[in-house]
């Protein structure tokens, strides 16, 4: 039976590439998302089951996954993929701003992981890949918030990657530089992308990570050559 994949945030970019890409190597991705109907879109033309589901919504999280796991049975892998961009001084920032990336980025990992990752460890086996980002590893100005999302969840990914290899769950980040995708205009902010990996370059990376069984590959970063200026 093919591996079960849940991917969030799986209606655009990165996570949309992903589950095209985890079809094509024979995994069942699980595709979610916040929007209602670019899900059911979605899940149609893979021909799976789809779920909405907001991450920034604890309620729904612990709802939908129940839900996925009695419908599908047991989950062998996560993704955590949703993630929303925030630029700008800081100052200018507005608290909901604030909340809604810590809510997305932080808090939506971390509720994922703990709705699913209990099974996991309990059959001794599965996969955790947190899309985190370049943004983690160095400090950079204007995106002090989006930042700090990340380097929480690079600590976050750090510490169950520790916890949870020795009971045969893998936890991995993925730190990904410029990725051509949607992220940045939704937040309303112009970017020149042409340099950019594509949401198929950085799927492959993620997909390389997962199919490694035998390996945690625990940091791994890339960036497309022509993002070297
Ligand atoms: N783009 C980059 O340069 C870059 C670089 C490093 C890391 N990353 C990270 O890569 C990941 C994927 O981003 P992307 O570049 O593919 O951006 P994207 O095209 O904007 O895709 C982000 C996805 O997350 C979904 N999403 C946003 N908020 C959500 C929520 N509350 N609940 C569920 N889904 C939600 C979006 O839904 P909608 O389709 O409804 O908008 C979309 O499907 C993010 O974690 C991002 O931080 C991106």
């Amino acid at each position: 039976m093919a591996e079960k994949i849940v991917v969030t945030g799986a209606t655009s970019g990165l996570g949309r590439a992903l589950v095209f890409a985890l079809a094509e190597a024979g995994y069942q991705p699980v595709p979610t998302g916040r929007n209602a109907q670019k899900v059911a879109a979605l899940a149609a033309e893979l021909g799976v089951a789809g779920y909405t589901l907001d991450v920034s919504d604890p309620a729904a999280i612990s709802a939908v996954s129940a839900q996925i796991t009695q419908e599908l049975g047991p989950i062998d892998g996560l993704i955590n993929n949703a993630g929303i961009w925030l630029e700008g001084d800081f100052e200018t920032y507005s608290a909901p701003q604030i909340q809604a990336v810590i809510d997305t980025n932080t808090t939506g990992t971390i509720l994922m992981t703990h709705a699913l990752l209990p099974d996991m460890l309990a059959r001794g086996q599965g996969t955790v890949i947190n899309t985190i980002s370049t943004g983690a590893l160095y400090s950079r100005k204007l995106i002090s918030v989006y930042a700090a999302s990340k380097w929480a969840i690079r600590g976050f990914t750090g510490c169950l990657e520790v916890e949870c290899a020795p009971k045969g769950v893998r936890v991995m980040g993925f730190y990904p530089g410029k990725i051509a995708s949607n992220m940045y205009e939704t937040a309303g902010i112009e970017r020149d992308l042409d340099m950019a990996m594509t949401p198929e370059q950085g799927a492959a990376m993620v997909l390389a990570m997962l199919q490694d069984k035998g390996m945690v590959w625990s940091h791994v970063s890339g960036r497309s050559i022509n993002d070297y200026v």
